[in-house]
């Protein structure tokens, strides 16, 4: 991002951070803004409810999630390949989950959420979400 930014000429400031760590609440960011995530929080397993919340505690606009969604399904083969793949690789399964029980909650508003739409690695597709605090 750093390299990026130069390239560009945009400003950006990049910096470190645990998404298992509370204090992610904590940081500078203004108010109203857009989070993105990309194949990151799938990588971190457990993570769920709490991140949620975490991020919604920096009041954003939107958040963007392009990430890989463990989806309990066994309709297809391939359905089968990617839950095991996922587990084997101990990646993150409850993230789908707890946006859902946040949705149904009314704690966040999930506008979009496009299941397995991209991916270089087809065991491991990667979904769209983008939601927002209520
Ligand atoms: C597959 S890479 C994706 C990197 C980049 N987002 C991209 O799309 O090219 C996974 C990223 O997850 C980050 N990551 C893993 N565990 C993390 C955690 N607990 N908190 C924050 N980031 C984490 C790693 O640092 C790594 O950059």
């Amino acid at each position: 991002m750093r390299v990026l930014s130069q390239r560009v000429g945009f400003p950006l400031v990049v910096f470190d951070c645990d998404f298992n760590n509370e204090s992610i609440s904590d940081i500078s960011l203004p108010e109203g803004a857009v989070i993105y995530t990309t194949l990151s929080v799938c990588e971190v397993k457990g993570l769920g409810e709490q991140f949620i919340k975490n991020l919604i505690k920096l009041k954003p606009r939107l958040v963007v999630h392009l990430e890989a969604a463990y989806l309990d399904r066994k309709e297809t083969l391939i359905d089968i390949m990617v839950t095991k793949y996922i587990k084997l690789n101990d990646y993150n399964t409850n993230f789908d989950i707890s946006l859902n029980k946040l949705s149904k909650e009314g704690v966040i508003n999930i506008h979009h959420r496009y299941y397995n739409i991209m991916g270089r690695n087809p065991l491991r597709p990667v979904s769209l979400y983008i939601w927002s605090p209520n």
